[in-house]
């Protein structure tokens, strides 16, 4: 597999050993740590935020991939800017000024995502694929880990390749959602696949070889 690998922990949020389970991940060959931050707001679920998560992560963690499902993504991105990430990813649908905080996640030099739910076009990306470095396609309705990935990603994915391809944009394309063993194989022009409940449903190391080896 030679796309990346970003693990997602939102299946492991109410975990008692979570701290345990993050190092276990960190320690992985992952690439990434997705944070699945949530407000309760833009979607229903909860999840972390700043200090809460600052408290689970060991000091200094790199290779911080944050996905905000908030309403209020200025002040997320604010927050967690502070650990570092490599990447911040806002949904387009949350905000009424894509520019702004596409310029205010690179103020801070970040890499700025900008993820679309599995109902938005692509075609509502248009004015931003030239300033962005990672597009996001959400191939489950945002807010819960463990649903089943939805078949029409696979065209939108395309879609984002051949964009690139011709326009010669930089962006990575990165899919989230109901991936595993099987439904890896549709992702295979992605550069970064998040993967949640199948590896955290199972041992670690074993459920991360099955999906580099496909
Ligand atoms: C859903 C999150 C995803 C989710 C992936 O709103 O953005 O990152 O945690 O989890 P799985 O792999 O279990 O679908
Ligand atoms: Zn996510």
């Amino acid at each position: 597999m030679v796309m990346k690998l970003s693990a997602s922990i939102l299946s492991i949020q109410h975990d008692s050993a979570i701290k345990e389970k993050i190092s276990k991940l960190l320690n992985s060959s992952i690439n990434y740590l997705h944070l699945d931050i949530m407000d309760g707001n833009f979607v229903a679920n909860k999840t972390w935020e700043y200090n809460e998560m600052v408290n689970l992560l060991p000091r200094n963690t790199k290779n911080l991939d944050v996905h905000l499902m908030v309403n209020d993504v200025k002040k997320y991105v604010y927050d967690f800017a502070l650990l570092k990430p490599v990447y911040i990813t806002f949904q387009l649908e949350a905000v009424n000024n894509p520019l702004e905080i596409i310029n205010l996640i690179k103020e801070h030099d970040i890499k700025v995502g900008i993820a679309i739910k599995p109902n938005t076009p692509i075609s509502f990306l248009n004015d931003y694929f030239a300033l962005v470095d990672l597009v996001l396609v959400m191939s489950v309705e945002p807010g819960l880990g463990g649903q089943k990935f939805l078949d029409d990603s696979v065209k939108k994915i395309e879609e984002l390749y051949s964009i690139r391809e011709k326009n010669n944009y930089k962006y990575v394309i990165e899919v989230d959602g109901g991936i595993n063993d099987r439904t890896v194989s549709y992702c295979s022009k992605c550069d970064i696949i998040v993967v949640g409940s199948f590896i955290t449903n199972g041992n670690y190391e074993e459920r991360i070889k099955q999906l580099k080896a496909k």
